[in-house]
């Protein structure tokens, strides 16, 4: 008899002895006798390494396939003995509830964004959180060597593993532009969220992780003006208040003119808070026309072309809208915090 139908006779042999098992002691005799150390079972385990090595395999599997079945049926048989199991359980008492998850609030308010933005015609694109230095910084105008990108506290992958060198955490969201600019003719109007990296120092306002979301425009006659309308737009649609904007000039590598974006601070309504440092505004975005150097390194002509571009923090918005009061509760995924929303 071959060794897969000696498996299977055991099987059927143990099969009937346990339907015909009388006590729980008789079901334990029956796996001793199959399933223990000096069982039939592990006997034919034991003789699969003399077998030839094609049979091995088949062999080993079936043994361990059987052993579970087995293992299953004496389970299942000593339950069966087990009647009080059945007998005392209340069938009126409530369940235990299912808790569902929930998209994570920075999650939906990139959602909430994106879609306010999709209805006024922007694409939503993504980009890598993994970049190259052309990516995040040399096709931006930023110099080899400026220290503009010190202001932007990089964490650099090391070298290993076949990585190839000089990749980095991108620092923001930026680096989309180069990409869809590269890969797009214009007219192109895009909205694109996302994760960003930065080797700062933790507190209330700063992480070293946060998010951004990207907007930019290019095509023929796209001015300044189109800019701040479509930033006040939505920033009275999101907040569904008279919220005001403040511009104030400031620099970016790749935007010129660049300017920082403030809104009131709906937390304090202006009088001043520890979340605007007792300013009464808030910075929220950055943003500017787009650098004809910029259009340059992607291949589109600044003598025909103009656009915008601005990058919102993601983190600031929902503290606002939330009133939320310390940027670290996003991230220690407190339960009593993460329900709230
Ligand atoms: N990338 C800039 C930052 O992270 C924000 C920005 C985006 C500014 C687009 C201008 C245009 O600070």
């Amino acid at each position: 008899m071959s060794v897969l139908s000696q498996i299977e006779s055991l099987l059927a042999k143990a099969g009937a002895e346990l339907q015909s098992a009388a006590s729980a002691d008789e079901v334990e005799q029956v796996k001793v006798r199959y399933l223990g150390r000096k069982g039939e079972l592990p006997g034919i385990l034991k003789g699969v390494k003399d077998l030839p090595v094609e049979e091995r395999k088949p062999v080993g599997a079936a043994a361990n396939k059987a052993r579970v079945m087995l293992d299953g049926q004496v389970k299942a048989k000593l339950e069966s003995f087990d009647s009080s199991s059945d007998a005392d359980f209340d069938y009126t008492l409530p369940g235990s509830p299912l808790t569902v998850g929930r998209p994570h609030l920075l999650v939906r308010t990139m959602a909430d964004i994106a879609e306010i933005f999709s209805r006024k015609g922007f694409l939503v694109a993504n980009g890598p959180e993994i970049e190259s230095d052309r990516y995040n910084f040399g096709a931006l105008n930023f110099p080899p060597d400026h220290p503009a990108r010190d202001m932007q506290d990089t964490f650099y992958l090391r070298e290993a593993n076949g990585l190839p060198e000089g990749l980095l955490l991108r620092t923001h969201t930026s680096n989309v532009q180069v990409r869809q600019f590269e890969s797009r003719t214009p007219p192109v109007k895009i909205i694109a969220p996302g994760k960003v990296f930065r080797h700062e120092a933790v507190s209330s306002r700063a992480y070293c992780v946060f998010h951004q979301v990207e907007g930019f425009q290019v095509g023929t006659d796209i001015t300044l003006g189109d800019l701040k309308g479509v930033l006040l737009a939505f920033c009275q649609e999101y907040f569904a208040e008279n919220i005001e904007l403040r511009f104030r000039p400031s620099f970016f590598p790749f935007t010129e003119p660049s300017a920082e974006v403030d809104m009131s601070c709906l937390l304090c309504a202006g009088k001043g808070c520890s979340i605007c440092k007792y300013d009464g505004w808030l910075e929220i975005l950055g943003c500017g026309m787009i650098d004809p150097n910029v259009m340059s390194a992607v291949g589109y002509d600044p003598e025909v072309l103009s656009g915008y571009a601005f990058g919102m923090g993601v983190e600031r918005i929902a503290m606002l809208k939330h009133r939320i009061t310390d940027i670290r509760l996003f991230y220690e995924n407190d339960l009593r915090f993460l329900r709230q929303f």
